[in-house]
């Protein structure tokens, strides 16, 4: 008897639930992250990529240890990295000097990013594309607020 009563109970409880969502209308400016109806075609604000010079970029603090830095300078002139060029690796392959950062001259890319051991490096095939994991940096607003803060 117990059991049936919880029986009804349930069927009754999922129900109103079913005629619940059945009122529930999901607006179509509701569905995405861009706040607009999804049948607009919003054209997000043009923003430029910082164009400083390597020179005088300086460096961007860190999220977090660990983190691959942010890119501080321009790109323009250094993208795309393909299969014949890789212009990052003209200033940051310097396996000599790995740990070894001086101001204002490009950051030696770390250990991490090298095959090999000793004096016999070679940069890893899976770090070649820088980009994959270094950004490039822009004064966008964020396109969602968020309450992300960088590790102390
Ligand atoms: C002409 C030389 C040059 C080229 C080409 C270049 N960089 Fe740099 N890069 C620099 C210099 C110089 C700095 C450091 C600026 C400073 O310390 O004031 C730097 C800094 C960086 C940093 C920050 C390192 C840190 O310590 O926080 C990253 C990441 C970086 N570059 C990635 C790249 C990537 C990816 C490319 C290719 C798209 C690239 N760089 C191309 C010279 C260069
Ligand atoms: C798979 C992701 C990945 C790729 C691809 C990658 N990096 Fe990095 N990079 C990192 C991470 C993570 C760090 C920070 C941890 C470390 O040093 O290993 C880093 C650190 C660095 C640093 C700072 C070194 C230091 O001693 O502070 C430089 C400069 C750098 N990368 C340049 C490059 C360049 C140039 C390329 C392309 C040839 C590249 N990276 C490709 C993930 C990547």
């Amino acid at each position: 008897m117990k059991h049936k009563l919880m029986l009804v109970a349930s069927l009754a409880a999922f129900t109103v639930a079913c005629s619940a969502t059945g009122d529930l209308a999901v607006l179509d400016d509701s569905l995405g992250l861009s706040q607009v109806s999804v049948f607009d075609v919003p054209a997000p604000a043009a923003f430029e990529y910082r164009d400083l010079d390597p020179k005088v970029a300086g460096v961007l603090p860190r999220a977090w240890e660990e983190a691959p830095p942010q890119i501080p300078h321009r790109v323009d002139r250094y993208l795309p990295v393909n299969a014949r060029l890789n212009k990052c690796l003209e200033c940051h392959e310097e396996p000599d000097k790995i740990g070894n950062k001086q101001s204002g001259k490009p950051t030696p890319m770390s250990a991490s990013h090298y095959i090999g051991s000793g004096k016999d490096l070679a940069v890893a095939n899976n770090r070649y594309v820088c980009t994959l994991c270094h950004a490039p940096q822009t004064e966008a607003a964020t396109l969602v607020d968020n309450t992300f803060q960088k590790a102390p």
